[in-house]
This record gives structure tokens, sequence and C-alpha cells, in this order.
């Protein structure tokens, strides 16, 4: 009988073209934030620009708080789809706006203490840079390459070319990176972390 243990679950999606015009005020917003940011010349993320590191708390803005609820909206539906969401609070807990200019990468990385993370793309199209997953087995291996064996279950990276108005959520645990941006087009996301807490009885 074959079992599949450990799985890695992603939601993938493309919300609905309604929040098109928002997307894109919100990219506005923060290359707006970007400019007046007298630390944007950031030696932290070269040829690019993340408000992780500004002063600028976009998660208590109110730019972004239809986009907050949307980002939870999804991260409920999410959670219903694992079958988790009885008894569940979920909350978007850090947002950030991340912005990746030509040759700009991002190393891979998880997020800490958190328990699910992700990114929504303001403005990014086919060329952009993709996201690239490894696989926590990648990092255990010893003599040979899965890979080889093309096939779903052996697999230990996943690389996707998100486009504008893609959201992708997984756990925080897992390590994801961004390939350098190869065109002059700037990527625009806003990338966030969700915390789950159980409801108490009332
Ligand atoms: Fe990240």
């Amino acid at each position: 009988m074959l079992k599949n243990i450990f799985e890695t679950p992603m939601w993938h999606k493309r919300i609905s073209p309604k929040w098109r015009d928002e997307l894109k005020r919100l990219t506005g917003v923060i290359k707006d934030i970007r400019d007046k940011d007298p630390n944007s010349n950031q030696s932290q993320y070269l040829n690019g620009y993340t408000t992780y590191y500004s002063k600028e708390d976009i998660l208590n803005s109110k730019d972004f708080i239809n986009i907050k609820k949307v980002i939870e909206t999804e991260a409920q539906e999410f959670m219903k789809e694992l079958g988790i969401c009885d008894n569940i609070d979920v909350k978007v807990e850090t947002l950030f706006g991340n912005i990746n200019g030509q040759y700009s990468a991002h190393s891979m990385h998880i997020h800490e203490m958190s328990h699910f993370s992700g990114s929504l793309y303001l403005d990014a199209n086919i060329k952009d840079a993709k996201i690239g997953f490894l696989s926590p087995s990648y990092l255990s291996m010893m003599h040979f390459n899965p890979d080889m064996f093309d096939k779903k279950s052996f697999k230990t990276s996943l690389k996707l070319t998100p486009r504008t108005g893609d959201i992708l959520i997984f756990p925080s645990w897992l390590l994801h990176e961004v390939e350098p941006q190869q065109q002059k087009h700037e990527r625009v996301c806003v990338a966030f972390n969700i915390i789950l807490n159980p409801r108490r009885p009332v």
C-alpha cells in the first residue's frame, strides 16, 4: 500500500481580476515608499528594495487594509482545504513590499516564527524572475539525485513564474528563493507571514 508522508501543501491561485486596479495602486504606493526612503539604496538587497528594512509599517497602513483581507480570505480557504479551519483564527502577522529591479535576487531562506508565508504579486509578468522552492529532503541527500527518476514524488525543487494577481501561500519552513531578475521591468509583490491561533472556547 502506497502512503505519501510529509507532504508540502501550497496554495497557488490568481485572485479575481476585480482587484487589478488595487494591485496597480499598491505597486505605486510601494514605489513611492522606496522613492521617499532615505535608506532605499540598501546593501541588504542589491538592486532591489524591501520595506522589511524600512520604518514603514505597511501592515498597519490604511493603504493595505483591503489586500490584507484578501490574503486572509485566501489563507482561510487554504486552511479549509487542509481541513484545519475549525476553531482557528488566520491572521496576517507581517507584511512587507518587495521590488525586484534588474539583477536583484533573494537567496534561499525560510521565514521564522510563523506558520505560513507567501507572496501576492502586484506587478509580475512571464519574463520576470522565478520563485524557486527546495525540498528539505535535498539537504539530506547523499548518493544520488532523486530528480533523475523524473517523478513528481521524487522532485527536490520547483520553480514558478508568478504573474500579476497570483498568490502563493506555503509552510514557513519551506526553503525558497527569488532567482535573478533579468529584465529591466520591476517585479513588485507583497510578502507576508501568517499565524494560526486556536480560538479559545467562550
Ligand atoms: Fe521569503
